[in-house]
């Protein structure tokens, strides 16, 4: 995405140009169709992340990993990405050596992902539900795929999936906004600007008392234009050792990338490690 793009808009403000390529002033209502989230998305995501840092996080999951006995290249009993998308974050684990595979729910992502990846084995499922009849080394999920689970009930069940496609000590990493973040990066903020040649415009609003941010993702191409609603869920660093150790996790530690050093209380964003028993 641009410069003044922040990812899924963790970063407020961007640039915002004076009028919408619909011809729209900005800030007036879209007319753009309403979509399912991560549907139509789907066809703009990597132009929308092409500044997005997947190498880096990948080389961040794995050196901590290999800190919990995660082994390199191809030994060990591979990796699943849990919320691949469009395999993003799958590609860099590729190039690295591993044996990866990828779960997501959207096959509008996945076929992105196939077509980036066709030798890599993708799942259609659901982080509740998903059981793939095999055990991983690592399961690892980036750039706030697991905010998407809506309530601790959901979050729960995701955990107990997780846990059982591990391997005895496999490592459970993955990142998430916390309430901080959501509150403090989506409260009523706009991201506006150009990827490539894609106008985006997402607004987003955050409700103390559901604790549930949403941002309208309005996109804008010379193909069309549609609407995608997405909620996330915050979850705090408490909430999360609570949740992992209760789902039978253990050495759950919450850290700050890049550093790998103990997340802040203010922490807008964490990342989680844990490991099977
Ligand atoms: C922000 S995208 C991140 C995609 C990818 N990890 C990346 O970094 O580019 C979140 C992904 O989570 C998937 N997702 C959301 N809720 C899901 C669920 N309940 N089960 C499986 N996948 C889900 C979406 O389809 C989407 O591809």
């Amino acid at each position: 995405m641009d410069e003044e793009y922040a990812g899924d808009g963790r970063e407020r403000g961007g640039v915002a140009p004076a009028v919408a390529p619909n011809g729209a002033p900005t800030g007036a209502p879209v007319d753009g169709r309403n979509a399912a989230p991560y549907t139509d998305l789907a066809g703009v995501y990597d132009r929308l992340m092409a500044d997005i840092e997947y190498d880096e996080w990948a080389a961040f999951i794995v050196r901590t990993a290999a800190r919990r006995g995660l082994p390199s290249g191809s030994a060990g009993s591979g990796l699943l990405d849990l919320g691949c998308g469009t395999g993003n974050a799958t590609l860099p684990m590729w190039e690295l050596g591993y044996e990866v595979e990828g779960l997501d729910a959207s096959s509008a992502m996945l076929a992105a992902a196939r077509k980036k990846l066709p030798g890599i084995v993708f799942h259609l499922d659901t982080f509740e539900e998903f059981s793939l009849g095999r055990r991983f080394q690592l399961v690892y999920s980036v750039f706030d795929a697991l905010n998407n689970l809506l309530t601790e009930a959901a979050f729960a069940r995701c955990l107990a999936r997780v846990r059982d496609h591990l391997v005895p000590g496999g490592v459970f990493m993955f990142d998430v906004n916390t309430p901080t973040g959501l509150r403090e990066l989506w409260l009523d903020g706009v991201s506006e600007g150009w990827a490539d040649d894609v106008y985006y415009r997402w607004t987003h609003t955050y409700d103390e008392e559901s604790g549930l941010a949403t941002v309208e993702a309005y996109c804008e191409t010379g193909e069309g234009s549609f609407v995608e609603v997405h909620q996330e869920r915050g979850y705090a660093t408490p909430d999360l050792v609570r949740l992992l150790a209760a789902a039978g996790f253990a050495d759950v530690a919450v850290i700050e990338y890049p550093d790998g050093q103990p997340a802040r209380p203010d922490a807008e964003r964490v990342w989680v490690v844990a490991s099977s028993p």
